[in-house]
């Protein structure tokens, strides 16, 4: 990737995805420009279009109302999880800090993880960002994710910060929405998801060079901040409830760093019907579960 230029693979998976799903993406698109409001009510909200209650600003919302719809439920249910599989071994890991507690079976068992995730509340900001009607990811990253970030269960000692503890931006798609809902508090001991607004980011990629042939994917502090002033990167250390809406493709972020307050968060990956990967060509797509009486607007966001 470095040889090629990350932008410039990411610029050809675009076309190619454009023309191969052109039907897909052409429908989402129309419905996002012309029967939007209407696709919302229907789904089960109101008055999105003249008040939207999250705004996505400069790559970022952060919502603390710890009203939003379904919320009570996923946090509930969530919280069995938690209690049944936190801080204990498990064989889904990406990173022996890091792992996905997820089971197979849980989009059945836990209903509140994919109704959260698709109320008109969540999905208003995140089509207005994408000015297109979105879909929960089915390839890589997982469109649902429970992730717990433990550095208690590495048996090595900490090393060096590496992979996703490192600065840099997600690839799948650009722009793309991650919605990242914390399911116990998260303070500076957790190793918080730290961001940089998509603005700074943007100014910090020019000067790095990132994305750009010949230069790593990855960015330590050290060449960020040399760049950037460290004031300016945004820490989610925030209450249980709290929800992070990100364009991760936009916003240099880092986590998992030292989590030795167990961090448990689900993180929920939307994109466009057009992706900037080959993953929908060569994946086989995860299938979410459709009922015959689920609304239009969430029929194609997990269709
Ligand atoms: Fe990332």
């Amino acid at each position: 990737m470095k040889r090629y230029g990350i932008r410039n693979l990411m610029r050809a998976a675009k076309l190619y995805n454009r023309w191969r799903y052109y039907e897909r993406v052409k429908r989402h698109h129309d419905a996002y420009e012309t029967q939007l409001e209407q696709l919302l009510v229907e789904n089960g909200g109101s008055g999105f279009d003249a008040n939207p209650k999250i705004v996505i600003n400069d790559g970022w919302a952060i919502d603390t109302s710890q009203s939003l719809s379904g919320l009570d439920r996923l946090l509930h249910e969530a919280g069995e999880v938690v209690r049944e599989r936190g801080g204990k071994i498990h064989s889904d890991i990406q990173q022996p800090y890091f792992r996905n507690l997820i089971f197979p079976e849980d989009i059945h068992k836990y209903p509140s993880w994919l109704d959260f995730i698709t109320s008109s509340e969540i999905l208003a900001p995140v089509t207005h960002y994408l000015k297109t009607i979105p879909v929960l990811s089915k390839t890589r990253p997982p469109g649902i994710r429970f992730m717990e970030l433990n550095q208690n269960l590495d048996p090595n000692p900490p090393g060096a910060f590496a992979e996703s503890q490192l600065y840099h931006l997600d690839l799948h798609d650009r722009p793309l929405v991650y919605v990242i809902v914390l399911i116990e508090d998260v303070t500076s001991e957790s190793g918080p998801w730290t961001f940089l607004p998509a603005s700074v980011s943007a100014r910090a990629a020019e000067a790095l060079g990132n994305q750009k042939r010949g230069h790593n994917y990855r960015v330590t502090d050290e060449e960020m901040y040399r760049v950037i002033d460290p004031k300016e990167a945004i820490v989610f250390a925030y209450p249980k409830g709290t929800v992070l809406f990100i364009d991760s493709s936009r916003c240099f972020h880092y986590g998992s760093r030292r989590s030795y307050k167990p961090r448990f968060q689900m993180m929920y990956a939307y994109t466009s019907a057009c992706r900037c990967d080959f993953s929908q060509t060569f994946m086989r797509p995860y299938p979410y579960p459709i009922k015959e009486q689920d609304s239009a607007l969430r029929k194609m966001v997990l269709e």
